[in-house]
């Protein structure tokens, strides 16, 4: 299976139909997972340890962190679970929380350790684990820290089951919107200047200026050492209204798609215009929760329809074309 790992070209390709946008980190991401995978080829076959790299993933809420993860490793074929490092932080017991994510990897694997062994771990809100943030009655967010640290360098960890996982070879991409940062790094920004300029130049500015080094991430609140094992950043845009727009319609298992194969299971064609989606990806961009209104917003326009149409067997096709206006109700003979 990892023997031919996807080229990160083609793992682009897998995720542009799912994940709208973020170009950038869809790049990086791939190159990073692509990179890890054959690191693991080889080191099989000539027994050498490999350096990892795991990644850290900067955006705000809704924007798609999880999503292309979970995206990259079906693409890939290799179990993938998330977890909340702020969860960590609640517990009095960081270390089997930690074996309950990777119990959750082994069950994700059928079972199979040496799979799991080369599986995906994502964990997410590292930004609150902040050293400042130590709460009472509970692990500070600089423990955590350390106790992540270790799985993530590597190391045996005996579950409850009493199985062991060795955590070498598992990749680990951590997330978090790091509210904040931004201040941070235009304090340490070097090409400042600039970007007083509207050129052409805009998108390699901004790239430029995107760049988080590890010391605007330790004065944000982690440790040398944390930041040190994430070697490799990308950054998720905040989502415009057009990409929201776009979310609602392009992906292979867009909301709307989904709801146009409810519909037709009643023998009915359900219609929505495109301006619609754009009064609900405004709607969405006020709710500042990226794309995860976006469900909600799109369902509460639907269910009124979807509560008279099983009832009248007549109605052939549903038109939307406003959120502000009914919805056309168009009806035909009835089928025998
Ligand atoms: N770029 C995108 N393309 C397509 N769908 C998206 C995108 N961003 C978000 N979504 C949709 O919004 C949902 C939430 O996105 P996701 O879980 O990836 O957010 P996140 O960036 O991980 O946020 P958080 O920081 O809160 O964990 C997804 O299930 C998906 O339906
Ligand atoms: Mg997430």
């Amino acid at each position: 299976m990892l023997a031919k790992v996807p080229k990160p070209s083609v793992l682009v390709k897998f995720l542009d139909q799912y994940v709208i946008g973020q170009n950038d980190a869809k790049k990086t991401l791939a190159v990073a997972v692509y990179s890890h995978f054959k690191k693991l080829a080889r080191a099989r076959e000539d027994s050498a340890p490999i350096a990892k790299s795991n990644v850290l993933l900067i955006g705000p809420t809704g924007t798609g962190k999880t999503l292309t993860c979970e995206t990259l490793s079906r693409a890939i074929g290799v179990p993938f679970v998330t977890a909340e490092a702020t969860s960590l932080a609640q517990t009095r017991y960081v270390n089997e929380e930690i074996d309950a994510i990777l119990q959750r990897l082994v069950e994700k694997a059928g079972g199979n350790v040496s799979v799991a062994q080369n599986g995906i771990v994502f964990i997410d809100e590292i930004d609150k684990l902040k050293s400042t943030d130590s709460q009472p009655r509970s692990v500070s967010g600089e423990s955590v820290q350390h106790a992540l640290l270790k799985i993530m360098e590597g190391s045996m960890v005996r579950l409850g089951s009493g199985q062991y996982v060795d955590t070498t070879n598992i990749l680990f991409i951590c997330g978090g919107a790091f509210v904040g940062l931004d201040r941070i790094m235009s304090q340490t920004q070097t090409y400042g200047f600039i970007s007083t300029s509207k050129d052409d130049n805009q998108t390699i500015l901004e790239r430029l200026n995107a760049r988080v080094k590890p010391t605007d991430l330790f004065t944000f609140g982690l440790i040398p050492e944390f930041t040190g094992r994430l070697p490799i950043t990308a950054r998720f845009q905040e989502l415009s209204k057009e990409m929201l727009a776009r979310i609602m319609t392009e992906p292979r298992n867009s909301i709307y798609a989904q709801f146009r194969d409810i519909f037709r299971t009643e023998g009915v064609e359900l219609e929505v215009e495109p301006q619609v989606f754009g009064q609900l990806a405004e709607v969405a961009l006020e709710y500042k929760t990226g794309a995860r209104s976006l469900r909600g917003l799109f369902e509460e326009l639907i269910t009124p329809v979807l509560f008279v149409v099983p009832d009248q067997p007549d109605i052939r096709k549903v038109v939307i074309t406003s959120l502000f206006t009914e919805p056309t109700l168009i009806r035909g003979e009835t089928e025998v």
